[in-house]
């Protein structure tokens, strides 16, 4: 299989003007408005990977029998762009995010994308899109890479012809109220993932099954919902959209549940344990019951709690609730290790920290 493809480019003609640009980029919000461009790139089972392209940004055509409209044979991404202060435009760990597309890939039966073009649809996108890079402070540029089955077949098997697009967007905090602290609601009654399942892919279908606990959460006054692993109903896996971590101050400890299979491996995740090690804490990836959560913030060795993921970046968690109780009080300032590891990782992602790991790729030259 080819490793790389040259893209063939074709401009918007209707780009929008750098006023309407800039009128957005003041107040993006989330997931809300689109740039001007798209990269999409096909593959069927003979050629394989072919016809790389970016385009201007519009409506895809889909055969009403595609594959991904009956099977929901559909993966995703989400990563950003950065602006640093002397305008040049990074990316964070975008091999990572390649590597897990492959795997969510592998799981969904699609055909997997050489991570060499994973990283060059990103550089392909900036070269178009750059204008959407913010240099506003905490606003980046957030990519959504997604693939997708579309043979038009309605057998029930992995599809012979995908395609692979990017589409991105420019992006404030994932949260309205900006970093402060979250309520969160604690699922009972579903569970996000099943064991042999698919909830360690970054698949739609994970998420369509999060919607309904998702808007009960909403209904308690909650902003996310955690959920428990479908096994025992006992110990913590992730919230709908973003990992958890739990701080024992008095140990300068930092806990998340280990990866069970049915968890999205993150990469802010795997960022923030290797910042921690870097300053000397313990961390522990291992199972969390929630009792443990219960009565550690009961009896204080729970010092903070918080969220984390590309688009939450890292969110400080005030309060949990779920049927009957409550724990914790969403008031109270955001924890100090919470606040300073989220400044480290988005001081390393804005180029105002050296980057040790060598975890950022520039994306415009
Ligand atoms: N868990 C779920 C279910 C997610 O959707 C995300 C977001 O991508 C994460 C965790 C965090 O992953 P990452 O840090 O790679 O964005
Ligand atoms: C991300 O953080 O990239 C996600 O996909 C999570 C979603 C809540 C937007």
């Amino acid at each position: 299989m080819s490793q790389s493809l040259s893209f063939h480019v074709t401009r918007s003609d209707h780009p929008r003007s750098a006023a309407e640009r800039a009128k957005i980029l003041e107040k993006p919000g989330f997931g809300l408005h689109f740039t001007d461009h798209m990269v999409a790139v096909r593959w069927d089972k003979d050629t394989g990977w072919h016809d790389a392209a970016v385009m201007p940004y519009g409506p895809i055509a889909l055969d009403p029998a595609a594959a991904v409209l009956h099977y929901g044979q559909e993966i995703f991404e989400g990563i950003k762009a950065y602006r640093h202060a002397d305008g040049s435009v990074w990316t964070f760990r975008p091999e990572a995010n390649g590597r897990r597309l492959q795997r969510s890939a592998a799981r969904l039966a699609l055909p997997e994308l050489p991570v060499e073009i994973f990283v060059e649809s990103l550089k392909q996108m900036i070269a178009v899109d750059k204008d959407w890079v913010s240099g506003a402070d905490e606003a980046s540029l957030y990519f959504r890479p997604f693939m997708i089955g579309d043979e038009a077949f309605l057998g029930v098997r992995g599809a012979h012809k995908a395609s692979y697009y990017v589409i991105a967007s420019p992006a404030g905090p994932y949260f309205a109220k900006g970093v402060a602290p979250v309520a969160i609601w604690l699922s009972t009654d579903y569970a996000r993932a099943a064991k042999g399942g698919t909830g360690a892919a970054k698949c739609g279908g994970n998420y369509a099954a999060s919607l309904l606990p998702q808007q009960q959460a909403q209904a308690q006054g909650c902003s996310q919902v955690l959920f428990l692993d479908p096994v025992e109903g006992k110990y913590l896996e992730e919230l709908g959209g973003m990992n958890v971590f739990l701080v024992y101050g008095k140990r300068n400890t930092l806990v998340t549940p280990a990866l069970s299979g049915s968890i999205l491996e993150g990469i802010t995740r795997e960022s923030i344990l290797q910042l921690a090690r870097d300053r000397g804490m313990t961390v522990e990836e291992r199972k969390v019951s929630i009792d443990e959560w219960k009565q550690g913030v009961a009896s204080g060795d729970i010092t903070e709690v918080f969220a984390c993921g590309t688009a939450a970046v890292i969110t400080p968690i005030g309060q949990l609730k779920g049927e009957g109780f409550t724990v914790g009080n969403l008031d109270a300032p955001a924890g100090e290790v919470t606040m300073s590891l989220r400044k480290e990782l988005t001081d390393i992602q804005y180029g105002r920290l050296p980057d040790r790991h060598g975890w950022l790729v520039r994306l415009d030259a």
